[in-house]
């Protein structure tokens, strides 16, 4: 399989030459592995679908490859897909592969042309616009920005093949660094194309769901093996940028990059996340630490040989070694015995005994936490292991021994201030109306009937009730049904985590669909009943932890600050808010207003809810944390973070971001160092600049506040006509796209369905966006908003297009907005797409209409967003991408006209059941079209 890459751009020709080069390895294992007959069909198919691209009006060619298709047995369809699969893998090894090498490149040239996005530019920036140094230093002070991994079902393939694909890329560098024909070179080849003997002979798709451990498993090489050493150098690297910048001022560096995880918390419609589970992960996170701990532990002591006929120690670590002798006779002795002139490695043995002995205070299960001694010998908290090293550093700075301090002493520091002994944050998430449930019951015991009370009543009852000490709950559990059991089990847990593990190995607790401040309030009361929720006798707080509201829906956005205002009235919620430092967490979700209400009004709502929130806060006094929930296709809310934290409301970033990372992204963007180091170098840099140098405001402009609204209008008419009011969408869906399929991916621990059901609503949004992607309309990335550009245009007057040209440019929210729908729209596919149609929907008169109207809403939706980016092609600005999604496009095609054929011949088997090499082709089917398009949606 030759190069697919255009050859224009000089500085892609080592690309060009790693797929030629992949490409080959994979044609010869082809020829081998599935015979010279399978390598042909894969090559008719691939040089016939490329011709039929150049010329797609060529309509025998199109036929003859159709025919080809539909013709193929299940076994040699499976041969193709996983021909075309495996090639794209390679090639996006490859490309990813590019990326490193070239932000290697830029590396090794600090101070000329810095990245777009980078640090070195935005403080450049600052540097030159005259930006005080006090003004830096007061924003890194209060900086917070924390990624959040989650477990999202998105990622198709399965980690064994991700982990032979992490090889490849070792193999790809090593094979670059040694000329061609050299013996290391070529022994790097064979060992490249042994591991692509491998992959052919290997499952692609999960022959089982994973479960929750797998995926702690899955987030903790993230956490442990790349972010652990990728957040101090990005820490590092900061501050000499700074140094570089504004000579002579002095930048310490906090550790203001936090890792977050749902991963083993997030029990939203996940019944496999129990609190056992969830403590599982906490375990597991909590021994990856200590590991890594101690091997830095371990690393410093070999380091540290200096010896007191050389140097003198400080008062300060002879008092501790002292302490130490005291404390730990015996070990102290031993380390002694061992160095008895290298105060550092005595006092190293004793910092590693004390992390060991940790361990003795983590039980397996929560419930055995309470019998659980406190370890004496173990650290309280990371404060304490950091004291214990800034011990060290003062040490070795008083005999100038300052380059070991500022070297892997302070890589050691900043690891412990940013992972603690729990690596990633743990935040659990779980729906609103489950608590709910479980109250409900809870207080139906006790001879409450709730159900006579309105949504006041409710509210009013909670509210006096949060700050009452008689508790609701009976001690033994017994007597309630099993998921109100399981729901006040979860509150248990994290009393009983906190206390094992400390609060800060916990985050906030996350409420899918808040409707109302009494879902809020009930949340506080089960805290409250688990014990982790504590006043005093004079009605301050003592303990407590976030509850954190997520609204997603057009209706709960517009909501959103007024359901905060109330909330912040009420005496008891404020106290709870004070224990927290005054801080509100309110999470945003892109993904399901999205599926509700289409991107455009989806993004204006969130906008709107943004700006509202921050006011209603302020007027409270209370500093807004917004966490946002976007996934990875721009129809959840993704597209490039850079530019979307540059797009949000002016103030609402100040200096503080939370934000969802999820399926495959976490791969794409943490999963080896320079690639994570260059992902949180563009949230960084974006987080300071829209800190220190905001853009527009929506009101700078009075009138972009009143278009966005016009438009979000007109494209919510738009959206909900034809997504939710249609009779015939339903069931378009069903037939059009391979939704029927992705239940039985097993992408992930959770179903795919929060509950049983056909309709919409009930359908989470991953699959929804999932399943456009496949069949390529990708609807949640643009519907509605041509007809909303187009109206609104015909409303106005003659000068409406320049209004909205100028909006485009000016105005950060609708430039973003437009490129990602621009983006969107050159991935998708009407003429695949059309396939899908004939092939699957039939000649059902409703149907056909309806899939008439789409079409011709993409057509209206590519004219108008042309038409205001003033442009004749889409992605023109952007040749980089589309030079890909144009070389990529020829070989998805293949595998999309496989899918349809044979998702035609899987549904023809009605109820009979279909074979299951025909189930494991289609599965192979999607995550081929997924990985093409490197966007599982
Ligand atoms: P959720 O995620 O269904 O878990 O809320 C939605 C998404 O990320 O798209």
């Amino acid at each position: 399989m030759p190069d697919q890459q255009d050859t224009t751009d000089t500085r892609l020709a080592p690309l060009r030459e790693d797929i030629r080069f992949l490409g080959d390895c994979l044609g010869t294992i082809l020829t081998e592995q599935g015979g010279a007959g399978l390598f042909a069909i894969e090559e008719e198919l691939r040089r016939g679908f490329k011709a039929l691209r150049a010329d797609p009006e060529d309509r025998a060619l199109g036929a003859r490859l159709e025919r080809t298709v539909a013709d193929l047995d299940t076994e040699t369809a499976a041969g193709v897909l996983r021909a075309f699969t495996l090639y794209f893998q390679l090639v996006n090894l490859a490309e990813q592969h590019q990326r490193i090498r070239r932000l290697n490149a830029r590396e090794d040239r600090p101070g000329e042309d810095p990245a777009p996005g980078s640090l070195a530019a935005v403080v450049a920036r600052f540097a030159a616009r005259g930006v005080p140094a006090s003004a830096i230093r007061d924003l890194l002070e209060q900086l917070e920005i924390e990624p959040v991994l989650t477990a999202h079902p998105t990622e198709a393939l399965r980690r064994t093949v991700l982990e032979h694909v992490g090889h490849l890329a070792d193999l790809l560098e090593r094979r670059e660094a040694h000329p061609p024909g050299s013996p290391a070179r070529r022994r790097a080849e064979a060992d490249i194309a042994a591991i692509i003997e491998g992959l052919w002979q290997t499952d692609e798709v999960h022959q089982r769901a994973p479960t929750v451990q797998d995926e702690v498993r899955n987030g903790l090489f993230h956490i442990e093996g790349v972010l652990f050493d990728a957040v101090p150098e990005l820490l590092q690297g900061l501050e000499d940028i700074l140094a570089r910048h504004y000579p002579g001022e002095a930048f310490p560096v906090p550790a203001f990059l936090r890792m977050g995880t749902w991963i083993g918390g997030d029990r939203d419609g996940n019944p496999n996340v129990t609190p056992e589970a969830t403590w599982q992960a906490l375990l597991a996170g909590h021994r990856g630490m200590l590991q890594r701990h101690m091997a830095a532990a371990d690393a410093l002591s070999a380091d540290l040989s200096q010896s007191t006929n050389w140097i003198r120690i400080p008062e300060e670590l002879q008092e501790a070694l002292a302490v130490d002798a005291r404390l730990w006779p015996e070990r102290a002795a031993e380390a002694h015995d061992r160095n008895p002139l290298e105060p550092y490695r005595q006092r190293l043995a004793i910092i590693r005994h004390r992390l060991l002995a940790m361990r003795a205070a983590w039980c397996d299960s929560w419930q055995d936490a309470e019998r659980m001694p406190a370890s004496r010998a173990g650290y309280a908290s990371a404060a304490d292991l950091l004291q214990d090293l800034d011990v060290l550093d003062r040490s070795l700075r008083s005999h100038r021994s300052t380059r070991v301090a500022d070297g892997p002493l302070r890589t050691w520091r900043r690891q412990v201030a940013s992972f603690g002994f729990h690596g990633a944050r743990m935040d659990l998430r779980q729906h609103a109306g489950n608590h709910q449930r479980a109250l409900d019951t809870v207080l139906g015991r006790l001879g409450l009937d709730v159900r006579a009370w309105d949504a006041g009543a409710r509210e009013a009852w909670l509210e006096g009730e949060l700050t009452n000490r008689r508790p609701l709950v009976a001690r033994d559990l017994a007597p309630y049904d099993a998921s109100t059991r399981e729901t006040l089990d979860t509150f248990r847990m994290v009393a009983a985590a906190r206390r094992v593990f400390g609060p800060e190995a916990l985050g906030s607790f996350v409420l899918s669909m808040t409707t109302s401040p009494a879902d809020v309030l009930t949340a506080l009361l089960l805290l409250r009943e688990g014990g982790v929720l504590q006043w005093a006798e004079d009605g301050a707080c003592v303990s407590t932890m976030p509850v954190v509201p997520l609204f997603e829906t057009i209706a709960d956005l517009a909501e959103a600050p007024g359901i905060m205002r109330r909330l912040f009235a009420m005496p008891a919620y404020r106290a709870h808010l004070r224990a927290l430092g005054d801080v509100q967490e309110v999470m945003l979700g892109y993904s399901d207003s999205n599926k509700d209400g289409g991107i455009m009004t989806s993004s204006w709502a969130l906008y709107r809810a943004q700006q509202e929130l921050l006011e209603v806060s302020g007027e409270a006094g209370i500093r807004l944390k917004l966490f946002h929930g976007r996934g990875g296709s721009v129809g959840r809310g993704g597209g490039p973070s850079h530019l979307a934290i540059l797009a949000q409301p002016p103030g609402t970033v100040g200096g503080r971001l939370k934000l969802t990372e999820q399926g495959e992204v976490i791969g794409h963007k943490y999963g080896r160092g320079p690639l994570a180091r260059r992902s949180l170098e563009l949230v960084t840099s974006a987080v300071l600049e829209s800190s220190l140098l905001p853009g527009a405001e929506a009101s700078e402009n009075p009138e972009w506040p009143r278009i966005a609204a016009d438009l979000s209008e007109r494209a919510h008419i738009a959206y909900r006509t034809l997504v939710h009011d249609h009779p015939a969408f339903a069931d378009f869906l069903g037939r059009a796209t391979p939704l029927d399929l992705l239940g039985g991916l097993r992408l992930g621990s959770r179903p795919a369905r929060r509950q049983a059901g056909s309709d919409i609503g009930a359908l989470r949004a991953i699959p929804w966006v999932f399943a456009w992607t496949q069949n390529r309309m990708i609807l949640p990335g643009w519907l509605g908003l041509g007809t909303a550009l187009s109206g609104w245009r015909k409303a106005q007057g003659p000068d409406a297009t320049e209004r909205l040209r100028q909006m485009a440019r000016d105005f950060p929210f609708f430039r973003t907005l437009l490129s990602n729908v621009e983006m969107t729209l050159a991935k998708a596919d009407m003429a695949i797409a059309s396939r899908y149609v004939a092939g699957l929907v039939g000649s059902v008169p409703d149907l056909v209409v309806l899939w008439q109207g789409i079409e011709a809403e993409y057509r209206l939706t590519v004219a108008e967003v042309l038409l205001v980016l003033n442009q004749t092609e889409l992605l023109e600005q952007a040749p980089t991408l589309r030079r890909s999604i144009a070389a990529r496009n020829p070989y998805v095609d293949p595998l999309n006209h496989l899918q349809i054929a044979l998702l035609a011949r899987w549904r023809a088997c009605g109820e009979a059941t279909p074979p299951p090499a025909l189930l494991d082709a289609l599965k192979l089917s999607v995550s081929g079209i997924a990985a093409g398009l490197r966007n599982t949606g």
